[in-house]
């Protein structure tokens, strides 16, 4: 149940400290290692390439997905939205493993692709919340994303688990390969960072209500803005924004701006900046810089050593592999008021269901 909560996304949104602990008391063992069935694991070793297939919010947590494989396991990764890889096969590597992210573990687009690269014999492993869905069951491995029901149509803790499920799953197998840059990330130090951040930003909540009622209140578009990681969360930051309040968002790649779409700019469209990574910060600082001249009202959120004074919203210091698992949720939020004060049915927006079982 909900219980005092007006809506179940703003109760789920909350519950995500607690499932970030929760990752790592399921996936670790008493010496802090983390535990991997076997077979898996060597699965996982033997893969030359990995290919992420999901859709919507889950799409979104396999593009933060991919460099943590890439950069702690040491494999290639490419990242597909399953209704374009069911029927746009890329050339495959020689070994592939198929990782299907779900939520619900029902999505009709990824089954209509495992039932495809199942019969090539492929190995396939669902990343899923539920353990007895149809893709759970389907797939050779499974792990689950212990996030407890998600009920409002809007994903908020199945996109931080699956992150951070990831994060789990690239350090193991970085370092059953031996290699220092999984020995370097401490996965478990990292997740503990990311409960206690996002915890401040949740107590945060009036505040970030109140940015809410300033960037968002009567507008009918937007903008989220960043470059790598923070680019990916930007994407997921729109999608929240659209799906539940009906404003027209998008997340984009901050330095393509200027290559057409800064024409949209006029005074008062809300661009918000999410600036965490160190090696862009400048850049996308100066691309909030140039559509604020041009009359934008520029919101930044900003982690702690990229930020400068004026930023509204600071998330804390993390890894920066793992920075959308803060930025992300005052981009909830901000969803959230949005769609709340406007009177909507959070978790029940218009045209869509919970789970998307057909094509
Ligand atoms: O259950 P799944 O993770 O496979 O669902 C994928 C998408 O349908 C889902 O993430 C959808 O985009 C959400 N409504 C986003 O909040």
């Amino acid at each position: 149940s909900k219980g005092t909560y007006p809506f179940f996304m703003l109760k789920e949104i909350d519950e995500q400290p607690i499932v970030m602990r929760r990752l790592v008391e399921k996936y670790t063992d008493d010496h802090g290692n983390i535990v991997l069935p076997e077979d898996l694991l060597k699965a996982l070793q033997q893969a030359d390439r990995l290919y992420i297939v999901a859709a919507g919010t889950s799409y979104h947590a396999g593009l933060v997905g991919a460099p943590l494989f890439e950069q702690l396991a040491g494999i290639p990764t490419e990242v597909h939205v399953a209704s374009e890889f069911a029927y746009h096969q890329p050339l495959l590597s020689k070994h592939p493993l198929f990782i299907f992210l779900t939520q619900s573990g029902e999505t009709a687009d990824i089954r209509q692709v495992l039932v495809s690269v199942k019969e090539r014999g492929y190995q396939t492993l669902t990343i899923t919340n539920v353990a007895s869905s149809t893709l759970a069951r389907e797939a050779t491995f499974m792990l689950q994303l212990h996030g407890g029901p998600e009920i409002a149509v809007a994903s908020t803790k199945a996109y931080t688990a699956q992150i951070a499920v990831e994060a789990l799953v690239s350090k193991a197998v970085g370092e059953a390969k031996g290699l220092q840059a999984a020995k370097d990330f401490d996965v478990i130090h990292e997740l503990g960072l990311a409960a206690t951040g996002q915890q401040a930003l949740i107590d945060q909540k009036d505040r970030i209500h109140e940015l809410a009622t300033d960037m968002f209140k009567t507008t009918r578009n937007a903008f989220y803005i960043g470059r790598g990681d923070d680019y990916y969360a930007s994407m997921e930051a729109a999608l929240k924004l659209k799906e539940i309040s009906y404003v027209q968002a998008e997340g984009f790649a901050a330095g393509e701006l200027k290559h057409g779409t800064i024409a949209l700019i006029e005074k008062n469209t809300p661009v918000v900046a999410i600036i965490s990574d160190p090696v862009t910060a400048a850049r996308t600082r100066s691309n909030a810089d140039e559509v604020q001249a041009r009359g934008a009202k520029v919101l930044h959120i900003a982690m702690a050593s990229q930020a400068q004074d004026g930023d509204q919203i600071v998330v804390d210091e993390i890894n920066p592999l793992l920075a959308p698992l803060l930025t992300i949720i005052p981009a909830q939020l901000l969803a959230y008021f949005t769609s709340a004060d406007r009177g909507y049915d959070v978790d029940r927006p218009r045209n869509l269901a919970k789970s998307v079982t057909v094509e």
